[in-house]
């Protein structure tokens, strides 16, 4: 199908999965492998988009179900779309919103047509079918726009798992079909089949048939082993085309995404950082730093050294801790522009390592620094 992304790899390391490419997306290049921060109404919480921009984020990540809410879908076609709106000249992916409905609300309720849930505003039965998920998107007009998917949890077995993957591709075809953009916006398929090899296998089969302009890997980080999550992932990343960008969704812990990468993924979002930093832990190469308690109390250092973030450049982690532990909002706000801006510094630094083919080294290093002994 029509793409309006170009996917060019410049390194590839030599002894794992891991590369690193330009993706020209219609608001500009995205160095990859890539974290997008996860902006559920329109903003990252806590920090505006001129801030995000500051930082050097090149692509974040909105929800279709959240902006079809608020401002809805006449509003947004009234101002032209989202980028105008929330003043975020840079790339967009937004999510179909079937996912968030699932997670969200416990009354969602999955037929054939779609989606069907009790409205937050006054309790109406609601009805999101992929024609209406993508003409949000298309209103929206983010430049990747995912399929509405069918998801169960990880945790899932028997007939569910597979009915949820078969239904996944007849509403990708219902996607493709309902997409009136495909000049200037990328449709990225979402592959499922749970943690069974064949029906993820089957899943890439189907999919890829369908050539669209990227693909992501859903269903996965609800509680699976780690072990199973790797095979899954690395299943993908083989059966996949090379010359595509691949998405891991709902991805964000550190060592995961040091270690997708390495299995050949390209793209991450996870409202981890942003959330863990309004609990008081900050991100460092040495681990979580948790303001909540005492220790830092008398550390008159950055949150961590040699990262060049507003909040590091001004501000010690013996007040940040005073922020905190007294529940001021700037708080939250500083330690969430930190760990953005450490997400992002990790992911260029398994850039620069994979072009310089080093990142073996550099696994070996994150994860001594990360998970090592720091008594
Ligand atoms: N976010 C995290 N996992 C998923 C998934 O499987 N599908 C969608 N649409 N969003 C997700
Ligand atoms: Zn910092």
């Amino acid at each position: 199908m029509k793409s309006a992304l170009t996917f060019e790899t410049v390194a590839t390391c030599s002894t794992t999965k891991a590369r690193a490419s330009i993706m020209t997306l219609p608001h500009g290049p995205v160095n990859t492998p890539v974290f997008m921060p996860v902006g559920t109404q329109g903003t990252l919480k806590g920090v505006t988009n001129h801030q995000l921009k500051d930082l050097n984020c090149q692509i974040m990540l909105n929800n279709t179900y959240h902006l079809g809410l608020k401002p809805g879908k006449d509003i947004l076609d009234a101002v032209g779309g989202t980028h105008k709106f929330q003043q975020w000249d840079s790339n967009i992916l937004t999510d179909s919103g079937g996912f968030q409905m699932v997670s969200l609300l416990k009354l969602a309720e999955i037929t054939e047509e779609g989606v069907q849930f009790a409205s937050p505003h006054d309790g109406s039965l609601m009805m999101l079918t992929p024609e209406h998920s993508i003409a949000l998107q298309n209103s929206i007009g983010s430049d990747i726009l995912m399929q509405l998917d069918d998801v169960v949890s990880s945790l899932t077995t028997g007939p569910r798992v597979e009915e949820a993957m078969w239904r996944s591709i007849r509403w990708l075809d219902r996607c493709i079909k309902a997409h009136t953009r495909p000049h200037d916006q990328n449709l990225f398929a979402i592959i499922q089949g749970g943690l069974n090899r064949d029906l993820r296998r089957k899943c890439v089969e189907e999919m890829a048939k369908r050539d669209t302009p990227g693909y992501a890997v859903g269903g996965l980080s609800g509680g699976e082993e780690k072990n199973e999550f790797w095979q899954i992932v690395s299943l993908c990343t083989d059966l996949l085309p090379k010359n595509k960008p691949i998405y891991c969704m709902g991805v964000g812990y550190a060592e995961d995404l040091v270690v997708c990468v390495a299995l050949g993924v390209d793209m991450f979002d996870c409202v981890y950082p942003t959330r863990t930093a309004r609990f008081g832990n900050a991100l460092t190469m040495n681990g979580i730093v948790s303001l909540k308690t005492g220790k830092h109390s008398g550390d008159f250092g950055p949150l961590e050294e040699g990262c060049d973030c507003s909040t590091c450049k001004n501000y010690t982690r013996s007040y940040l801790r005073v922020l905190i532990a007294s529940k001021e909002t700037t708080g939250c706000h500083l330690v969430t522009v930190h760990n953005v801006a450490f997400q992002l510094r990790l992911m260029n630094a398994m850039r620069q390592a994979i072009i310089k083919d080093e990142f073996p080294a550099f696994v070996k290093q994150f994860f001594a620094g990360y998970f090592g002994d720091k008594s």
